[in-house]
């Protein structure tokens, strides 16, 4: 039984089936086929604005492009310290910008302060050229922590981004599961937040390979094209990532996939808050939890896979995905609360 990761999750089976429909006959290639057109039409319509779409194959191209596009060699990317971007990311936005420096704000549970950012904004330029130009924010949604920023969390940073003059770009690799714990559109949750790029996620609600970067503000979509090439991830047979993403987000597909993830996040959390603590507020379909050690090895005797969170031998994390069958987080309950 897998709690270790979403992206050990398989492909959803309607998802698979969009692909082996679009293998029909021939498309033009590197995104001039119908599906990587037609994708774009339906962000457009589901964002409620025009967008610049780029479909990829994972999400650190995504924020690295992103990354790529608004800010130069020598400016300064602001995030939290546990962003993907800044942990997991083996320096690629750095390489991507040819040198970008990454500053990282610490904050609880996985979210960035906006006073915190302000206050740290406001004593920059002292050294003036010595330092790195603040150029972009990057948020991420849902946090690393599982947490989620509210859409006035989000107008905070909107009023920093304009305060400073800076990009402001959303690592959305889990956004459907943002989205369904805040119950709100995708416009609202972007572009009327200030979002000006979002790494669109779907591989691990259920596609396979398949992402995307989508761009709001026409002042960062200079020769994104060219930096995709640059990157390798402008695939030739994209027609199959397109294919995905069409069904992903067609008839809210996206949504019912990570309503059940959260649901089986929420559930867990539910029913087994008396007896153990979670060490961040449950929120979408990432869960954090204390336990103790004996209780960890038993689980793991018992076929539970999840990961020990690296620097703790008590805290586990627990990632439910639009693939967790009831039964299996049943099972995880019923293990947790008969332990003595
Ligand atoms: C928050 C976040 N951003 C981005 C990514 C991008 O991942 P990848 O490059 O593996 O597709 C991940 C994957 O784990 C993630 O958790």
């Amino acid at each position: 039984m897998n709690f270790r990761s979403d992206n050990e999750a398989p492909v959803n089976a309607s998802i698979l089936q969009a692909m082996i429909e679009a293998n029909q006959g021939f498309e033009e290639s590197y995104g001039y086929d119908t599906y990587s057109e037609r994708f774009t039409e339906q962000c457009q319509q589901l964002f409620e604005t025009w967008c610049e779409v780029l479909p990829l194959s994972t999400g650190t191209a995504a924020n690295s492009i992103a990354m790529a596009l608004s800010c130069p060699p020598y400016g300064a990317i602001l995030c939290h310290e546990d962003a993907h971007l800044n942990r997991d990311e083996c320096g690629a936005p750095e390489f991507y910008t040819a040198g970008a420096k990454i500053i990282s704000i610490p904050g609880k549970h996985g979210k960035m302060d906006a006073n915190d950012l302000d206050q740290y904004l406001a004593n920059t330029g002292v050294h003036g050229e010595h330092e790195s130009l603040p150029c972009t924010i990057s948020l991420t949604q849902c946090t690393e922590a599982g947490t989620v920023y509210s859409l006035d969390e989000l107008l905070q940073f909107k009023k920093i981004k304009e305060k400073y003059g800076l990009a402001l770009h959303m690592d959305g690799a889990r956004f459907a599961n943002a989205l369904v714990a805040l119950g709100c559109t995708p416009a609202e949750m972007t572009w009327q937040s200030g979002i000006d790029m979002l790494s669109f996620g779907a591989t691990k609600n259920g596609a396979m390979m398949a992402e995307s970067l989508i761009v709001f503000n026409t002042q960062y979509i200079k020769e994104i094209k060219r930096l995709r090439k640059r990157s390798g991830h402008l695939i030739s047979k994209m027609r199959f990532i397109s294919a995905q993403l069409l069904r992903y987000i067609q008839d809210e597909l996206w949504l019912k996939l990570a309503a059940h993830a959260n649901q089986q996040a929420q559930y867990f959390f539910q029913n087994t808050q008396q007896k153990i603590t979670f060490i961040h507020p449950v929120e979408a379909n990432e869960v954090f939890c204390r336990l103790p050690v004996e209780l960890i090895a038993s689980l793991s005797e018992q076929g539970f896979e999840f990961h020990v969170w690296p620097g703790f031998n008590d805290v586990i994390r627990l990632v439910f995905s639009h693939a967790t069958e009831q039964s299996s987080t049943d099972k995880l309950v019923q293990a947790i609360m008969q332990h003595e």
